[in-house]
Protein backbone atom coordinates (compact mmCIF):
# COMPACT_ATOMS: atom_id res chain seq x y z
CA UNK A 1 0.00 0.00 0.00
CA UNK A 2 1.42 3.74 -0.59
CA UNK A 3 2.21 5.42 2.06
CA UNK A 4 -0.55 8.53 2.60
CA UNK A 5 0.65 11.34 4.28
CA UNK A 6 -2.35 11.35 7.05
CA UNK A 7 -1.37 7.88 8.01
CA UNK A 8 1.77 8.98 9.49
CA UNK A 9 1.05 8.27 12.96
CA UNK A 10 3.70 8.46 16.43
CA UNK A 11 3.49 4.56 17.19
CA UNK A 12 5.03 3.25 19.78
CA UNK A 13 6.84 -0.53 19.52
CA UNK A 14 3.87 -2.44 21.37
CA UNK A 15 6.77 -5.40 22.74
CA UNK A 16 9.17 -3.05 24.05
CA UNK A 17 9.94 -1.94 27.19
CA UNK A 18 8.45 1.92 28.20
CA UNK A 19 11.23 4.10 28.06
CA UNK A 20 11.85 5.90 31.34
CA UNK A 21 11.46 9.33 30.18
CA UNK A 22 11.29 9.27 25.78
CA UNK A 23 11.85 12.74 23.87
CA UNK A 24 10.01 13.29 21.42
CA UNK A 25 12.27 11.79 18.31
CA UNK A 26 12.03 8.48 20.26
CA UNK A 27 7.93 8.24 20.04
CA UNK A 28 7.98 10.54 16.34
CA UNK A 29 8.60 8.85 13.37
CA UNK A 30 10.21 11.56 11.02
CA UNK A 31 7.62 12.11 8.68
CA UNK A 32 8.03 11.23 5.24
CA UNK A 33 10.00 13.56 2.81
CA UNK A 34 8.63 15.28 -0.26
CA UNK A 35 8.57 12.93 -3.16
CA UNK A 36 8.20 10.28 -0.24
CA UNK A 37 4.51 10.08 0.51
CA UNK A 38 0.73 10.50 -1.43
CA UNK A 39 -1.11 13.40 0.44
CA UNK A 40 -4.29 12.75 1.61
CA UNK A 41 -6.21 14.38 -1.21
CA UNK A 42 -4.86 11.48 -4.10
CA UNK A 43 -6.46 8.50 -2.41
CA UNK A 44 -9.20 6.63 -4.70
CA UNK A 45 -10.93 3.35 -4.16
CA UNK A 46 -13.66 1.69 -6.07
CA UNK A 47 -16.20 4.94 -4.75
CA UNK A 48 -13.64 7.16 -6.65
CA UNK A 49 -14.24 5.19 -10.10
CA UNK A 50 -17.69 4.63 -9.45
CA UNK A 51 -18.46 9.02 -9.01
CA UNK A 52 -17.43 8.98 -12.86
CA UNK A 53 -20.35 8.47 -15.58
CA UNK A 54 -19.14 5.19 -18.15
CA UNK A 55 -18.59 6.08 -21.60
CA UNK A 56 -18.19 3.57 -24.64
CA UNK A 57 -15.73 2.66 -26.87
CA UNK A 58 -14.80 0.34 -29.50
CA UNK A 59 -11.23 1.21 -29.46
CA UNK A 60 -9.92 2.98 -26.61
CA UNK A 61 -5.97 3.99 -26.43
CA UNK A 62 -4.53 4.65 -22.73
CA UNK A 63 -1.43 6.79 -23.00
CA UNK A 64 -0.06 7.38 -19.48
CA UNK A 65 3.59 8.97 -18.90
CA UNK A 66 3.89 11.25 -22.06
CA UNK A 67 6.36 12.84 -20.13
CA UNK A 68 6.04 16.17 -22.31
CA UNK A 69 7.54 14.79 -24.77
CA UNK A 70 6.23 16.29 -28.22
CA UNK A 71 7.99 14.20 -30.92
CA UNK A 72 6.14 11.15 -28.84
CA UNK A 73 2.95 12.81 -29.02
CA UNK A 74 3.08 13.48 -32.65
CA UNK A 75 3.51 9.67 -33.33
CA UNK A 76 1.14 8.65 -30.88
CA UNK A 77 -1.99 10.80 -32.42
CA UNK A 78 -0.77 10.24 -36.24
CA UNK A 79 -1.32 6.23 -34.87
CA UNK A 80 -4.67 7.23 -33.35
CA UNK A 81 -6.00 8.96 -36.28
CA UNK A 82 -5.20 5.97 -38.56
CA UNK A 83 -7.44 3.78 -36.24
CA UNK A 84 -10.95 2.70 -38.36
CA UNK A 85 -12.94 2.27 -35.20
CA UNK A 86 -16.45 4.44 -34.90
CA UNK A 87 -16.58 5.23 -31.66
CA UNK A 88 -12.25 5.35 -31.14
CA UNK A 89 -10.94 6.60 -27.55
CA UNK A 90 -7.88 8.66 -26.51
CA UNK A 91 -7.08 8.92 -22.74
CA UNK A 92 -3.87 10.52 -21.20
CA UNK A 93 -3.97 9.03 -17.52
CA UNK A 94 -1.84 11.34 -16.43
CA UNK A 95 1.53 13.01 -16.40
CA UNK A 96 1.69 14.05 -19.62
CA UNK A 97 4.00 17.05 -18.73
CA UNK A 98 6.91 16.41 -17.15
CA UNK A 99 10.02 17.72 -19.53
CA UNK A 100 8.54 20.66 -21.05
CA UNK A 101 9.34 23.35 -18.89
CA UNK A 102 9.59 25.28 -22.34
CA UNK A 103 6.37 27.33 -22.60
CA UNK A 104 6.63 26.36 -26.34
CA UNK A 105 6.61 22.90 -25.47
CA UNK A 106 4.46 22.74 -22.71
CA UNK A 107 1.53 24.86 -24.59
CA UNK A 108 1.80 22.34 -27.56
CA UNK A 109 0.95 19.53 -25.20
CA UNK A 110 -1.59 21.57 -23.83
CA UNK A 111 -3.30 22.23 -27.49
CA UNK A 112 -2.61 18.93 -28.38
CA UNK A 113 -3.87 16.99 -25.73
CA UNK A 114 -7.06 19.21 -24.92
CA UNK A 115 -9.20 17.70 -27.46
CA UNK A 116 -9.06 14.39 -25.89
CA UNK A 117 -9.78 12.91 -22.67
CA UNK A 118 -7.53 13.60 -19.84
CA UNK A 119 -6.79 12.55 -15.93
CA UNK A 120 -4.55 14.08 -13.78
CA UNK A 121 -1.43 12.41 -12.69
CA UNK A 122 0.81 13.43 -9.91
CA UNK A 123 2.30 15.81 -12.06
CA UNK A 124 -0.26 17.76 -13.24
CA UNK A 125 -2.04 17.05 -9.57
CA UNK A 126 1.33 18.91 -7.94
CA UNK A 127 1.87 21.78 -11.15
CA UNK A 128 -1.89 23.19 -9.81
CA UNK A 129 -1.19 22.64 -5.76
CA UNK A 130 0.17 26.54 -4.69
CA UNK A 131 3.46 26.04 -3.40
CA UNK A 132 4.88 25.45 0.03
CA UNK A 133 7.46 26.15 2.06
CA UNK A 134 10.66 23.69 1.15
CA UNK A 135 10.58 22.77 4.79
CA UNK A 136 6.57 22.16 5.09
CA UNK A 137 5.89 18.81 6.12
CA UNK A 138 2.64 19.22 3.93
CA UNK A 139 5.61 19.25 0.70
CA UNK A 140 4.30 16.32 -1.66
CA UNK A 141 7.36 17.72 -3.86
CA UNK A 142 6.77 15.83 -7.39
CA UNK A 143 4.08 13.81 -5.24
CA UNK A 144 6.06 10.62 -6.79
CA UNK A 145 5.19 8.80 -3.61
CA UNK A 146 8.61 6.64 -4.47
CA UNK A 147 9.49 3.72 -2.45
CA UNK A 148 12.17 3.46 -0.06
CA UNK A 149 14.33 1.97 -2.32
CA UNK A 150 14.94 4.32 -4.88
CA UNK A 151 17.76 6.73 -4.43
CA UNK A 152 17.45 9.79 -2.54
CA UNK A 153 19.38 11.73 -5.35
CA UNK A 154 16.62 10.60 -8.02
CA UNK A 155 14.02 11.59 -5.76
CA UNK A 156 15.71 15.01 -4.97
CA UNK A 157 15.99 15.86 -8.81
CA UNK A 158 12.08 15.05 -9.51
CA UNK A 159 10.97 17.17 -6.98
CA UNK A 160 13.38 19.99 -8.30
CA UNK A 161 11.77 19.14 -12.32
CA UNK A 162 8.39 19.62 -10.45
CA UNK A 163 8.93 22.97 -9.06
CA UNK A 164 11.11 24.59 -12.24
CA UNK A 165 7.96 22.90 -14.22
CA UNK A 166 5.32 24.23 -12.06
CA UNK A 167 6.85 28.12 -12.16
CA UNK A 168 6.34 27.19 -16.29
CA UNK A 169 2.37 26.36 -15.65
CA UNK A 170 1.83 28.61 -13.53
CA UNK A 171 3.00 31.55 -15.94
CA UNK A 172 1.06 30.14 -18.47
CA UNK A 173 -2.21 30.20 -16.28
CA UNK A 174 -2.45 26.35 -16.70
CA UNK A 175 -2.11 25.02 -13.29
CA UNK A 176 -5.45 25.61 -12.40
CA UNK A 177 -7.19 23.76 -15.37
CA UNK A 178 -4.91 20.71 -15.00
CA UNK A 179 -6.16 20.32 -11.27
CA UNK A 180 -9.60 20.45 -12.12
CA UNK A 181 -8.90 17.48 -14.06
CA UNK A 182 -10.67 13.73 -13.00
CA UNK A 183 -8.28 11.21 -11.40
CA UNK A 184 -10.25 8.19 -12.96
CA UNK A 185 -12.48 7.02 -15.67
CA UNK A 186 -14.43 4.27 -16.69
CA UNK A 187 -15.31 3.00 -20.02
CA UNK A 188 -16.79 0.02 -21.71
CA UNK A 189 -15.60 -1.44 -24.57
CA UNK A 190 -17.71 -4.13 -26.39
CA UNK A 191 -19.46 -5.26 -22.94
CA UNK A 192 -15.98 -5.25 -20.85
CA UNK A 193 -15.43 -2.73 -17.98
CA UNK A 194 -12.04 -0.95 -18.13
CA UNK A 195 -11.29 1.03 -14.70
CA UNK A 196 -8.41 3.78 -16.02
CA UNK A 197 -6.22 5.28 -12.93
CA UNK A 198 -2.57 6.78 -13.07
CA UNK A 199 -1.52 5.08 -10.10
CA UNK A 200 -3.47 2.13 -8.61
CA UNK A 201 -6.71 1.70 -7.96
CA UNK A 202 -5.80 3.09 -4.01
CA UNK A 203 -4.07 5.97 -5.01
CA UNK A 204 -3.30 8.41 -7.79
CA UNK A 205 0.45 7.73 -7.14
CA UNK A 206 0.71 4.06 -6.15
CA UNK A 207 2.43 1.45 -6.89
CA UNK A 208 0.68 -1.79 -6.77
CA UNK A 209 0.47 -1.82 -10.81
CA UNK A 210 4.54 -1.68 -10.91
CA UNK A 211 6.20 -4.69 -12.94
CA UNK A 212 7.44 -5.96 -9.40
CA UNK A 213 4.55 -5.96 -7.45
CA UNK A 214 1.30 -6.45 -9.37
CA UNK A 215 1.27 -10.14 -9.15
CA UNK A 216 1.31 -9.93 -5.33
CA UNK A 217 -1.73 -6.94 -5.67
CA UNK A 218 -4.17 -9.28 -7.33
CA UNK A 219 -5.15 -10.99 -4.20
CA UNK A 220 -5.12 -7.83 -1.68
CA UNK A 221 -7.82 -5.95 -3.40
CA UNK A 222 -7.33 -5.70 -7.07
CA UNK A 223 -9.52 -8.33 -8.02
CA UNK A 224 -11.95 -7.12 -5.15
CA UNK A 225 -12.24 -3.55 -7.03
CA UNK A 226 -12.19 -4.52 -10.34
CA UNK A 227 -15.44 -6.96 -9.12
CA UNK A 228 -17.01 -4.16 -7.22
CA UNK A 229 -16.94 -1.91 -10.59
CA UNK A 230 -17.99 -4.42 -12.41
CA UNK A 231 -15.01 -4.14 -14.53
CA UNK A 232 -12.68 -6.71 -15.83
CA UNK A 233 -9.77 -4.42 -16.93
CA UNK A 234 -7.33 -2.06 -14.79
CA UNK A 235 -5.10 0.48 -17.00
CA UNK A 236 -2.54 2.28 -15.50
CA UNK A 237 1.24 3.76 -16.02
CA UNK A 238 2.97 5.66 -13.10
CA UNK A 239 5.90 3.32 -12.07
CA UNK A 240 6.79 4.08 -15.46
CA UNK A 241 8.00 0.15 -16.21
CA UNK A 242 5.35 -1.91 -18.17
CA UNK A 243 3.53 -4.94 -17.55
CA UNK A 244 1.13 -6.59 -18.10
CA UNK A 245 -1.72 -9.51 -16.65
CA UNK A 246 -4.20 -12.00 -16.36
CA UNK A 247 -6.40 -13.28 -13.84
CA UNK A 248 -9.25 -15.74 -13.54
CA UNK A 249 -11.67 -14.97 -10.63
CA UNK A 250 -15.04 -15.90 -9.86
CA UNK A 251 -15.66 -17.10 -13.96
CA UNK A 252 -13.90 -14.17 -15.57
CA UNK A 253 -11.20 -13.02 -16.90
CA UNK A 254 -9.60 -10.13 -15.30
CA UNK A 255 -5.95 -7.86 -16.59
CA UNK A 256 -4.63 -5.32 -15.60
CA UNK A 257 -1.65 -3.24 -18.05
CA UNK A 258 0.51 -1.15 -17.29
CA UNK A 259 1.91 1.18 -20.05
CA UNK A 260 5.21 2.30 -18.47
CA UNK A 261 5.57 5.54 -20.71
CA UNK A 262 3.79 6.98 -24.01
CA UNK A 263 7.01 9.35 -23.83
CA UNK A 264 10.26 7.55 -22.61
CA UNK A 265 11.78 4.54 -23.84
CA UNK A 266 10.45 1.12 -22.15
CA UNK A 267 12.28 -1.78 -23.30
CA UNK A 268 15.86 -3.42 -24.45
CA UNK A 269 17.27 -1.95 -27.75
CA UNK A 270 14.41 0.54 -28.64
CA UNK A 271 13.35 4.07 -27.53
CA UNK A 272 9.86 3.47 -28.38
CA UNK A 273 7.16 4.66 -26.15
CA UNK A 274 4.23 2.53 -25.23
CA UNK A 275 0.93 2.87 -25.41
CA UNK A 276 -2.14 0.57 -24.26
CA UNK A 277 -5.11 -0.43 -26.89
CA UNK A 278 -8.30 -2.34 -26.00
CA UNK A 279 -10.82 -2.14 -29.01
CA UNK A 280 -13.54 -4.29 -29.83
CA UNK A 281 -11.47 -7.87 -31.07
CA UNK A 282 -12.45 -7.88 -33.93
CA UNK A 283 -11.20 -4.63 -35.47
CA UNK A 284 -7.73 -4.91 -37.02
CA UNK A 285 -4.46 -3.16 -35.78
CA UNK A 286 -4.02 0.26 -37.83
CA UNK A 287 -1.68 0.09 -40.57
CA UNK A 288 1.95 -0.03 -39.42
CA UNK A 289 1.39 -0.60 -35.72
CA UNK A 290 3.99 -2.60 -33.95
CA UNK A 291 2.07 -5.07 -31.11
CA UNK A 292 4.40 -6.34 -29.05
CA UNK A 293 2.25 -8.43 -26.67
CA UNK A 294 -1.90 -8.95 -26.25
CA UNK A 295 -4.50 -10.96 -25.01
CA UNK A 296 -7.94 -11.75 -25.45
CA UNK A 297 -10.28 -10.67 -22.64
CA UNK A 298 -14.14 -10.93 -23.50
CA UNK A 299 -15.04 -9.70 -26.69
CA UNK A 300 -12.02 -7.28 -26.79
CA UNK A 301 -8.10 -7.37 -27.53
CA UNK A 302 -6.06 -5.89 -25.14
CA UNK A 303 -2.53 -4.80 -26.95
CA UNK A 304 0.67 -3.19 -26.12
CA UNK A 305 1.51 -0.70 -29.17
CA UNK A 306 4.76 0.65 -29.65
CA UNK A 307 4.67 4.83 -30.29
CA UNK A 308 7.93 5.24 -32.71
CA UNK A 309 9.15 8.42 -32.73
CA UNK A 310 12.31 10.00 -34.34
CA UNK A 311 14.56 9.74 -31.11
CA UNK A 312 17.26 12.37 -32.91
CA UNK A 313 14.55 15.40 -33.05
CA UNK A 314 13.18 14.33 -29.65
CA UNK A 315 16.86 14.50 -27.91
CA UNK A 316 17.42 17.46 -29.46
CA UNK A 317 14.28 18.97 -27.86
CA UNK A 318 15.09 17.53 -24.41
CA UNK A 319 18.67 18.99 -24.78
CA UNK A 320 17.32 22.40 -25.29
CA UNK A 321 15.29 22.11 -22.20
CA UNK A 322 17.91 20.50 -19.90
CA UNK A 323 21.43 20.22 -20.44
CA UNK A 324 24.21 18.11 -19.42
CA UNK A 325 23.85 18.08 -15.17
CA UNK A 326 20.37 19.69 -15.45
CA UNK A 327 17.97 17.10 -13.14
CA UNK A 328 16.36 15.92 -15.76
CA UNK A 329 19.54 14.99 -17.81
CA UNK A 330 21.15 12.92 -14.98
CA UNK A 331 17.69 11.26 -14.46
CA UNK A 332 16.75 10.35 -17.66
CA UNK A 333 18.61 10.67 -20.64
CA UNK A 334 20.90 7.63 -20.31
CA UNK A 335 17.51 5.75 -20.73
CA UNK A 336 16.39 8.12 -23.26
CA UNK A 337 19.48 7.09 -25.41
CA UNK A 338 19.53 3.34 -24.22
CA UNK A 339 16.25 2.48 -22.98
CA UNK A 340 15.39 -0.09 -20.15
CA UNK A 341 16.91 -3.61 -19.32
CA UNK A 342 13.41 -5.27 -19.56
CA UNK A 343 12.07 -7.11 -22.81
CA UNK A 344 8.74 -7.40 -23.77
CA UNK A 345 8.62 -10.97 -23.07
CA UNK A 346 9.17 -10.20 -19.16
CA UNK A 347 6.22 -7.82 -19.37
CA UNK A 348 3.63 -9.87 -20.55
CA UNK A 349 2.51 -12.52 -18.40
CA UNK A 350 -0.76 -14.48 -17.85
CA UNK A 351 -2.53 -14.44 -21.08
CA UNK A 352 -0.63 -11.74 -22.45
CA UNK A 353 1.44 -13.83 -25.47
CA UNK A 354 4.46 -11.37 -26.72
CA UNK A 355 5.21 -11.05 -30.59
CA UNK A 356 8.39 -10.79 -31.05
CA UNK A 357 8.47 -10.85 -34.57
CA UNK A 358 7.13 -7.73 -34.43
CA UNK A 359 10.32 -6.28 -32.29
CA UNK A 360 11.97 -3.30 -33.83
CA UNK A 361 16.00 -3.75 -33.91
CA UNK A 362 18.07 -0.88 -32.02
CA UNK A 363 18.61 1.94 -34.32
CA UNK A 364 21.43 1.76 -36.39
CA UNK A 365 22.40 5.20 -34.62
CA UNK A 366 22.56 3.84 -31.11
CA UNK A 367 26.09 2.32 -30.96
CA UNK A 368 26.59 0.44 -27.94
CA UNK A 369 23.57 -0.39 -26.56
CA UNK A 370 24.21 -2.68 -23.86
CA UNK A 371 21.33 -3.05 -21.41
CA UNK A 372 22.69 -6.08 -19.63
CA UNK A 373 25.74 -4.88 -18.49
CA UNK A 374 23.85 -1.32 -17.47
CA UNK A 375 24.40 -1.40 -13.66
CA UNK A 376 20.40 -0.70 -12.17
CA UNK A 377 19.14 0.32 -15.30
CA UNK A 378 16.69 -3.07 -14.78
CA UNK A 379 15.64 -1.49 -11.37
CA UNK A 380 16.95 1.65 -11.05
CA UNK A 381 15.82 2.70 -14.64
CA UNK A 382 12.79 2.28 -12.99
CA UNK A 383 13.51 4.59 -10.41
CA UNK A 384 15.15 7.55 -12.36
CA UNK A 385 12.49 7.56 -15.30
CA UNK A 386 9.24 7.63 -13.91
CA UNK A 387 7.50 10.70 -12.37
FE1 LIG B 1 3.23 9.58 -12.05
Amino acid sequence: MSAFRDAVMPVAEPCAPEPAAPGPSALEPSPPEPGRFCPADYRLGARAFLAQPEFESDCLYVAGGLYGNTLALDALLALYASEAADRPALVFNGDFHWFDIDPAQFQRIERLTAPHRRLRGNVETELARAPLAGDSADDAGCGCAYPDDVDDGVVERSNRILARLRDTARAGRHAAALGALPMVARVRVAGVGVAITHGDEESLAGWRLANDRLGESWGTGLAQCLHDLDAQVMASSHTCLAVADTLEDRGRVLAAINNGAAGLANFAGSHAGLVTRIARHDLGLPPGARELYAARVGETRISALAIDFDRAAWLACFDAQWPADSEAARSYRERAVQGTALQPEAAARGGFVARPVLAQPAPAEQPGVQPDVQPGVQRSGVQQARA
